[in-house]
């Protein structure tokens, strides 16, 4: 039976007292709306661990003015239905007024690894994930931690954070779940029209035209780069704000492909804004 907490005293509490009965923790953060990528990665959680933790919680402090914090899909009931479904033990899902109090007057900045990709279309996006990952991983003190890959730049992002500041967690990079024509599942693909949902399948599609080409021997990211444009151009109405090549998980540019890298997407349909990834190792 999956049980619902909602305030950071009785989690941490819970989560020393399991930690002192010598089992171990999994948990994987989220902001709820759940889908097939979060529920792969709660199975691998109850899979790997004693006791299985999720948090739903939508953090105000990584959304820009202008984006979706007010209408970001909520829905605890049916979250939490589904949880109970993947062996969930603990739900976390604190109000806005639990985890932020006070005003805080400590803040994380992230460095040259935010200043990229989503970081630089979202001013602060990054600085807002690890400050809540951070107070999250204090409460929780799981350890393993969950994230999907399909947050590419978040999952290198909290892994650097996790070293920084010494926690003894483990984290783990969840494989991207996608729907049966390539689409990567998302919380955000409800906010598509009936035509924009049909086009998005060409995101999955023109990464398998990239890693082609890379099987092919092209190491030049610019050619690579031109030509997944085009095809992206072709065949979607929303706009492609990026198509870009880095070094993962250290996230530096490539100009000429050496080593892992990801390649990454982000697509601005009416109301919706789409990213993708595929990352290929060297
Ligand atoms: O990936 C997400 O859903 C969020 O960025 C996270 C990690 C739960 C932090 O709010």
């Amino acid at each position: 039976m999956t049980k619902l907490i909602t305030t950071v005293n009785e989690m941490s509490n819970l989560s020393r007292k399991i930690k002192l009965q010598g089992n171990t923790i999994g948990f994987v953060p989220t902001m709820g709306a759940l889908h097939d990528g979060h529920l792969s990665m709660m199975e691998q959680s109850a899979e790997e661990n004693d006791v299985s933790i999720i948090s739903i919680f939508v953090n105000p402090l990584q959304f820009g003015p202008n984006e979706d914090f007010e209408t970001y899909p909520r829905q605890l009931e049916q979250d939490a239905e589904a949880a109970s479904k993947v062996n969930v033990d603990y739900i976390f899902a604190p109000s806005v007024e639990e985890m932020y109090p006070d005003e805080l007057g400590v803040t994380l900045e992230v460095g040259r690894m935010a200043k990229v990709l989503e970081g630089a279309q979202r001013p602060g996006h990054f600085e807002g994930v690890v400050t809540v990952v951070n107070k999250l991983f204090n409460i929780i003190r799981p350890d393993n931690a969950y994230f999907g890959k399909k947050d590419a730049q978040q999952l290198a992002i909290v892994e650097k954070m996790t070293r920084d500041f010494n926690h003894p967690i483990k984290i783990k990079g969840v494989d991207i779940v996608r729907e049966e024509d390539g689409l990567a599942k998302s919380s955000r693909n409800v906010y598509l029209t009936a035509q924009e949902r049909k086009e998005a399948t060409y995101l999955s599609k023109s990464l398998q035209l990239a890693k082609q080409l890379y099987d092919q021997g092209e190491r030049d990211s610019e050619n690579i780069i031109n030509r997944v444009t085009e095809y992206l151009n072709s065949y979607i109405s929303g706009e492609v704000q990026e198509v870009a090549i880095y070094s993962y998980p250290d996230l530096v540019k490539q100009n000429n492909i050496t080593g892992q890298i990801f390649i990454s997407l982000a697509v601005n349909f009416s109301k919706a804004r789409l990213i993708d990834n595929i990352i290929i190792r060297g």
